[in-house]
């Protein structure tokens, strides 16, 4: 961690526009957020990073950036969430990038009801949940499954962010209808409440899709206290912010966690390749665990 003197940065001279991002606190921040988030974040993100956390600086009531890096010094694991929320991203959407949902209807989850249905455990963790439009999006057809096979499996989604507010929605599970694009006219109606009065222009989720999901919060660096093993782990649109070794040791702790056979869904922008031997690329950043 960088232990450059915060106090002798520019970042306290009052400017129109608020307090400005130092290159001290710049420096302490890149340097926390790779730590204990393996976010690599680019001398180009400096603006960026002042905007966005000048609100943050307001709602906690702090003068400069220099303050808010004490706090950060201070209570690391309390505001580290909030930190990672305004530098990265939790855009997300309901059947982001169906083809893996098309893959999971059409051949995956039929193969695994099927494997297990003199007992066994069907297992999905979406890691980097955000808001919840991904797991609840697998809820839906891992529920459709279930009910067109009238399977028993005993089946569960895992759903894991850093991001504190991110995981308040997701367990709300309530959301705007105008944000509810991917989702068909019969999943609507099949799998959301519509609210009324004050709530109108509002959804929430089935309490069945709210069974088959448990939502926690996890930072993917730290230690994970589930085991698997995991049928498939979703992890899309989430190591796009880490370095090369970051992401290779990340791999290798899903490959760990992955039934052999079991599968491992990146996002769109995102790949295995030259990371990790453990999986091969069997569709659109769809990659399956090798027999070892
Ligand atoms: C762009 S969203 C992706 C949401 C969803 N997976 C999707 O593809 O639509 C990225 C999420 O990764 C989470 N994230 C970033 N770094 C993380 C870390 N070290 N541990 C856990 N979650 C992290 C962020 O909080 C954010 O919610």
């Amino acid at each position: 961690m960088a232990t450059a003197t915060l106090s002798e940065s520019n970042s306290s001279a009052p400017s129109v526009g608020g307090p400005l991002l130092g290159d001290a606190e710049f420096q302490f921040m890149r340097d926390f957020v790779y730590q204990h988030c393996g976010i690599s974040l680019g001398e180009q993100k400096r603006q960026l990073v002042q905007g966005r956390l000048l609100r943050r600086l307001r709602a906690l009531g702090l003068r400069d950036f220099a303050a808010y890096c004490e706090l950060l010094r201070r209570e690391p694991e309390g505001e580290l969430g909030e930190l990672a929320s305004v530098i990265s991203t939790n855009v997300t959407s309901f059947f982001r990038e169906m083809h893996h949902y098309d893959l999971l209807i059409n051949e995956l989850l039929p193969r695994w009801l099927e494997e297990k249905k003199h007992g066994g455990r069907l297992r999905i963790w979406s890691a980097g949940c955000s808001t919840g439009e991904e797991p609840y999006a697998l809820a839906m057809v891992l529920a459709e499954a279930l009910e067109r096979t009238k399977s028993t499996v005993d089946a569960r989604i895992l759903a894991t962010d850093l991001s504190p507010q991110a995981l308040e929605t997701a367990r709300a599970g309530t959301y705007p209808l105008e944000r509810m694009g991917g989702v068909s006219e019969a999943r609507r109606n099949r799998w959301f409440l519509r609210g009324e009065g004050s709530y109108e222009g509002w959804a929430c989720v089935h309490p069945r899709l709210r069974e088959l999901v448990t939502i926690q919060p996890l930072n993917l660096l730290h230690e994970w206290p589930m085991r698997g093993p995991f049928d498939a782990i979703f992890c899309r649109n989430v190591v796009i912010y880490f370095d090369k070794p970051t992401k290779q040791r990340l791999f290798e702790r899903y490959a760990g966690l992955v039934e052999q056979g079991g599968y491992l869904f990146l996002g769109h922008s995102e790949s295995m390749y030259g990371l990790s031997d453990s999986f091969e690329l069997v569709g659109r950043t769809v990659y399956r665990k090798r027999a070892s």
